[in-house]
């Protein structure tokens, strides 16, 4: 398939210029790649550092209407909203998932009550932001239960689209979830609510910084790994994925994102659907630390993302995605 050969062809000819390098490029990114995770949180006109993340903040409702306004305006897709729930909320049930007038819920309210189809909201389906021991389902001696919790999911998932949730992201792992949820969604009149489909999630140590973010992380007894993916494996992402298409997802993501490149690929090559890459938390402290430190250049932001495409993935989430303006012309 390579043809020609040295000195006839010379491959740095076409890298010599800009405007040649610019002219051969492969692969590139725009507003429309990236999706913003905004963390919400209980009170009036307050902008909290998230420490574990530089320059990310867990933000009032009433904030949000710029924070939003301003994602329109930079030609965002969609925003993700993650909520930081108060302790005294939590229960070993998490029950305030169910809460018509949870924090998520009243977000949801108030954005497409200003916004309406401006922008698109995906909210993740789970119940670690609302159990008091931190993981993502209900739980019987020390064993995340499967069916009990995806009943849970289901009303979660069929609220939020009540609420105006475009996209519904169950990102808990458990099998069989995408397909009760699709059928309690269409039943009940949502045949055009999305479900992205955390598909393919490790357990992973690069969601820490994230669990401080939401005030999870001192409460999560032991680990996640009986229900997310064991980082050692590849064919079984195709597994999960394969199940979750048939199931009606209409996307699917991968996370963690950089340490998890080949499963990207793996995924495109193989399925053909849309592919939603999420660089996590810790990717995103890394690298923001290492810049701030003057340890390495901020180009590797750029860097770092391009490689989410040339990957293959469609679309980013990532806690870049509101400092655009710092990378891309
Ligand atoms: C919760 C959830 C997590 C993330 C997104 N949704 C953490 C976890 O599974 O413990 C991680 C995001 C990040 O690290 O940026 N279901």
């Amino acid at each position: 398939m390579i043809t020609g050969k040295y000195p006839s062809l010379r491959l740095r000819r076409s890298r010599k210029n800009d405007w040649s390098r610019r002219l051969i490029e492969e692969n590139n990114l725009t507003p429309n790649d990236f999706i913003l995770p905004i963390f919400i949180i209980e009170g009036k006109n307050k902008k909290i550092p998230v420490k574990s993340m530089p320059g990310v903040y867990r933000y009032t409702l009433d904030k949000l209407v710029y924070l939003v306004h301003k994602a329109i305006k930079d030609g965002l897709p969609m925003i993700a909203l993650f909520p930081y729930t108060e302790k005294k909320k939590k229960n070993l049930l998490g029950t305030e998932a169910l809460n018509e007038n949870n924090l998520v819920c009243r977000a949801l309210r108030s954005i497409k009550k200003r916004f309406k189809n401006e922008i698109g909201i995906m909210c993740d389906v789970a119940l670690d932001p609302y159990t008091s021991h931190g993981h993502d389902g209900l739980v019987k001696s020390e064993y995340v239960l499967n069916d009990e919790t995806i009943d849970v999911l289901v009303n979660q998932s069929l609220l939020q689209a009540q609420m105006g949730c475009d996209v519904l992201a169950p990102s808990d792992m458990m099998d069989g979830r995408i397909g009760k949820i699709r059928k309690s969604l269409d039943k009940n009149g949502y045949q055009m609510t999305q479900i992205l489909s955390y598909a393919v999630k490790y357990a992973s140590s690069f969601y820490g910084p994230f669990r401080d973010a939401v005030g999870s992380k001192n409460l999560l007894k032991g680990n996640k790994k009986n229900y997310q993916m064991d980082f050692r494996n590849s064919n079984e992402a195709l597994r999960e994925i394969s199940l979750d298409i048939k199931e009606g997802a209409d996307m699917v993501m991968v996370k963690p994102g950089l340490p998890y490149l080949d499963i990207i690929k793996l995924v495109k090559e193989n399925f053909r659907i849309p592919v939603v890459a999420y660089q996590v938390s810790g990717e995103y402290s890394l690298l923001s630390n290492g810049i701030n430190k003057g340890l390495i250049d901020k180009s590797v932001i750029l860097e770092s993302l391009i490689a989410f495409k040339r990957a293959g993935a469609n679309a980013i989430v990532s806690y870049y995605a509101d400092k655009l303006h710092n990378f891309l012309e």
